[in-house]
């Protein structure tokens, strides 16, 4: 049997990452494959520290956080439950809501990047990516999609930071260009068009692998 695929959405809070998670599953699940969908933070313990840290009920510095993902991104690969890497064993594709991009992106500004990458790209726990897209917005359209659709923000959830995270995604797939499958797609478009890309992107991807 063939391992399952391993997909990650990435971008900045107000992206549409949901939205368009849920169209390519849906497409995905249309040509026959089974498909895990999951997320992170996970349900785990520390993804509950992780939701009180986000939503500012607690103060953590960005190396609590950035350590903190990663415990709870070793538990997502490794659990025996509902982990990534026995679901890919089994021939199952999982797509994922954030992945150690995000790290890189938002931890990786006031924590030290390189410390941020190689803890995570060097662990032996955490599983490359097959394909990562991230939903590339300015950070003036993402804010008035938070403002309409939320009541409350999280800690990352201003305007200034969001735009900050951005540029830091962008830089981290440069360096990254080489030993990371990006695809990068503008996401300011209509819902339609954005998810017509993600599903040529995914198509010309299962004909690459
Ligand atoms: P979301 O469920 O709205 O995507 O929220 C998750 C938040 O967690 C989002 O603001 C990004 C943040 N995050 C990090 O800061 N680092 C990470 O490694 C991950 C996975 C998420």
């Amino acid at each position: 049997m063939d391992r399952g695929k391993f997909i990650v959405f990435e971008g900045i809070d107000g992206s549409g990452k949901g939205t368009q998670i849920n169209l390519l599953v849906e497409e995905m699940k249309r040509q026959g494959r089974t498909v895990y969908q999951t997320a992170e933070p996970t349900n785990s313990v520390t993804g509950g520290i992780l939701r009180d840290a986000l939503g500012g009920f607690t103060d953590r510095t960005a190396y609590e956080m950035s350590a903190m993902f990663l415990l709870d991104r070793i538990f997502h690969n490794s659990n025996k439950i509902n982990g990534i890497k026995q679901f890919l064993e089994r021939g199952i594709d999982v797509v994922c809501d954030r992945y150690y991009y995000s790290s890189f992106a938002y931890q990786g500004i006031d924590a030290d990047l390189k410390w941020v990458m190689d803890m995570n790209l060097n662990c032996k726990e955490i599983l490359k990516p097959d394909l990562c897209i991230f939903l590339d917005i300015d950070s003036q359209s993402s804010d008035e999609r938070i403002a309409k659709n939320r009541l409350e923000r999280e800690i990352y959830e201003k305007k200034e930071m969001q735009e900050r995270i951005r540029k830091r995604f962008l830089e981290v797939f440069g360096i990254l260009k080489d030993s990371e499958n990006v695809k990068i797609v503008d996401a300011s478009r209509s819902i339609g068009e954005v998810s017509g890309d993600i599903i040529k992107i995914y198509n010309e991807f299962k004909g690459e692998v």
